[in-house]
This record gives structure tokens, C-alpha cells and sequence, in this order.
């Protein structure tokens, strides 16, 4: 596991290397996406690349982490319209290269058939994480086996009370989701988890000092071959 602390700036900088270093060898790379507050710098250092011409997204493929179950692509909370919004309608992203897990058609062939779709094009080639409070990478909550493939969860109280700020009441969040399964993760060739603030502090210790163990999903990546962990100066004040 690499560790690297920087500020916020340099590391949406430094992880937009990696992003044009690997395009730069593999123009049709396999990319998987995360939403939340996390990603949003690194989204518009990519966005500004694009615009600079210093890179290119027309042969990448995209997989995204999660959905909420019950939101239309159209909800502007789903995580489809959040990645429109803020990523694909911004570059030269080939729409029908775009997959996010349905949060509408979510029986067990639909989310089986996400996984298979990973498989057929090669695997993802780097995927890019946050990390709840809780450790939770995706939406797998604490306890979620290390095996696990794409799957639908039951959202934990402290993550409906946590993205909840995004909706209009805590009613209103989802109570369940489909997201990528640990394994699912694991098997992304390379990883990159984006870590903001001194709210992620504490977590942010368990997953690099503390025990691999499912109760804290992010601690998996001390067994990823090439897992990059950046964090800012604030969610490292414990390593
Ligand atoms: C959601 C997403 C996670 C994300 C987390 C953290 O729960 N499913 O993938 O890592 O939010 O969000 P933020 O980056 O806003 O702290």
C-alpha cells in the first residue's frame, strides 16, 4: 500500500497523473468511478486535462462503484446523474461505454450481469475509492465478506445519516443500494482511495495501521498489490 499526504490540490494533481499516465499507455483502460464530496477535485483536474487536450477518454471504458436502489437515473441524487453532471458530459466519454449498477432493475440476473460486464472487458484497470466514516469502500458496509461480487445492501444508519445532507430529509435517502462487491474491488488492477478531512482521520488509521478485517471494509487494501492511499494533511493527522 502506498501512503501519500499532500494537500488537497496536490492530491488531485498527483492522482490526475496517474489517470494520464495510464491513458498514455492503455488509451482504452478500464476506469472505475466513485461518487461523493472525495472525487470532485480529481474530477475537475480531469475535466481540465480533457480541455487542454493533454487527454483523451473516447476508447475508455467506465464502471462505477454504487447506486441507490429506487432513484431513476434522471434523480438528481442518483449517482448516474451525479457522474453526468459532474465527469461524462464533461469529456469525450462514449455514453455506451458508460456502466453504472441499475438502481431501478435490480433482480439477481441485472446485478449478475454488471459483474459479467467487468469481466468481458478485461477487468478494471484502476478504481478509484473513497471511504465512509465507518470504512465502508462503495456501499460495503462494515461486515461485508471479502468475497463479496456486485451485490444489493441494506444502507447502515450511520451512512443514511451521512448522506443525508444530500437530500432534502433523511427520509428520503435510499435505504438500500447495489454496489460493486469487495472481491468485486480487490480485482481491479490497480486501486486509488482519496481521502479529505478530519473526519476521515480515524478511519483512515484503521485502514492503514489496523488489522485487515471485514469490520473495516477499506483495511482490504493492505492486501491489494498496488493500492495508492492519498490523504490530506487533516485525514492523516493519525499515521
Ligand atoms: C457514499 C459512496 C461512497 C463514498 C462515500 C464518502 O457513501 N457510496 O463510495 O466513498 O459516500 O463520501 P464523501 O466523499 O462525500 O465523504
Amino acid at each position: 500500500m502506498k501512503v501519500i499526504v499532500d494537500t488537497r490540490e496536490n492530491i488531485a494533481r498527483l492522482a490526475g497523473d496517474l489517470y494520464s499516465e495510464l491513458l498514455a499507455q492503455k488509451p482504452d483502460a478500464v476506469l472505475g468511478f466513485a461518487t461523493g464530496s472525495t472525487p470532485l477535485d480529481l474530477y475537475g483536474e480531469l475535466i481540465a486535462r480533457y480541455n487542454a487536450g493533454q487527454l483523451s477518454f473516447s476508447k475508455v471504458k467506465t464502471f462505477n462503484l454504487d447506486e441507490y436502489v429506487g432513484l431513476e437515473p434522471t434523480h438528481d441524487q442518483s449517482y448516474r446523474y451525479f457522474m453526468d453532471k459532474n465527469l461524462f458530459e464533461k469529456i469525450d466519454l462514449d455514453p455506451a461505454n458508460v456502466h453504472i449498477p441499475s438502481g431501478v432493475k435490480i433482480d439477481d440476473e441485472t446485478i449478475a450481469r454488471y459483474e459479467a460486464a467487468i469481466a468481458a472487458a478485461g477487468g478494471i484497470d484502476m478504481q478509484l475509492l473513497g471511504i465512509g466514516h465507518n470504512g465502508h469502500i462503495g456501499f460495503n458496509e462494515p461486515n461485508t465478506p471479502f468475497g463479496s461480487l456486485t451485490h444489493k445492501v441494506t444502507l447502515t444508519d450511520s451512512t443514511i445519516e451521512a448522506n443525508s445532507r444530500f437530500f432534502a430529509s433523511r427520509d428520503e435517502v435510499p435505504k438500500e443500494a447495489v454496489t460493486m462487491g469487495i472481491r468485486t474491488v480487490m480485482n481491479a488492477r490497480r486501486l486509488v482511495l482519496i481521502a479529505l478531512g478530519e473526519g476521515k482521520a480515524q478511519i483512515i488509521r484503521d485502514t492503514v495501521y489496523g488489522p485487515v478485517t471485514e469490520n473495516v471494509p477499506a483495511s482490504v487494501l493492505q492486501l491489494h498489490p498496488d493500492a495508492y492511499i492519498f490523504a490530506d494533511t487533516d485525514a492523516a493527522k493519525y499515521l
